[in-house]
């Protein structure tokens, strides 16, 4: 209702109703508060202790082989952002898992004699102005212990600022898994549990999934 046509506004309680409805918005401070930061886990025993030969964000084709991993395609991207909302750029992501059948690239890894010679398992990349990250790589699968997940750490400037796991929405397994239930918080929880859906457009049935991390640092305009 407009104010000039409503009898019983004066601008006073116009203003007061506006007031509290908005408080949230205008105090400075408070959006950041709503961003959920995105949970630390464990680095788990796999961070590849001898890094492959290639670790760019196609975990999917190494080098300039030809045949390419066994899995399910996922275009896995995401944002890398600040409690405030704000974009990290030259945010260094870099992200690790198992193959598809369960082996990491890791010399004490489970499932060795089943390793996929052609699965990249670990790969960087570095974010631009927008905080931006992309990876071509497997939907991740369970190995014993563990529902299904990939490893994240964070660097900027050369320092870890986080070090993460994200698992599928929906999966069974999560719910079983100590290191996911280690999160108590359910909206940190919910932030780390993405979604692994189809690309419409696509006739090999490839998948994309996103995930924002949100750090604790607040970057500057
Ligand atoms: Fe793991």
């Amino acid at each position: 209702m407009n104010m000039a046509n409503c009898p019983f506004c004066s601008r006073r309680t116009f203003l007061g109703g506006l007031a509290i409805g908005s408080a949230a918005w205008f105090a400075p401070g408070v959006f950041a508060e709503e961003l959920i930061r995105t949970p630390a886990q464990t680095e788990g025993p796999f961070y590849p202790d001898k890094l492959p030969l290639d670790t760019d964000n196609d975990l999917i084709i190494i080098n300039d082989k030809l045949t390419p991993a066994v899995g399910e395609i996922t275009y896995l991207s995401g944002r890398i952002l600040g409690a405030n909302g704000k974009p990290l750029k030259n945010a260094a992501v870099e992200i690790w898992q198992c193959d598809n059948n369960g082996a990491y690239p890791h010399s004490r890894t489970g499932n060795a004699d089943k390793k996929d010679p052609n699965f990249q398992g670990f790969g960087r990349f570095t974010t631009g102005a927008a905080g931006e990250y992309l990876f071509r790589t497997i939907k991740p699968v369970p190995y014993p212990g563990r529902s299904p997940h990939i490893h994240f750490k964070v660097k900027i400037k050369g320092k870890d600022e986080l070090t993460t796991q994200c698992y599928i929405k929906g999966h069974p397994g999560n719910e079983k898994d100590g290191v996911y239930r280690g999160i108590r918080d359910p909206q940190a929880r919910d932030s780390v549990t993405i979604d692994f859906a189809p690309i419409k457009e696509s006739k090999i049935g490839e998948l994309a999934a996103k995930f924002d991390i949100i750090l604790g640092l607040t970057p500057e305009a």
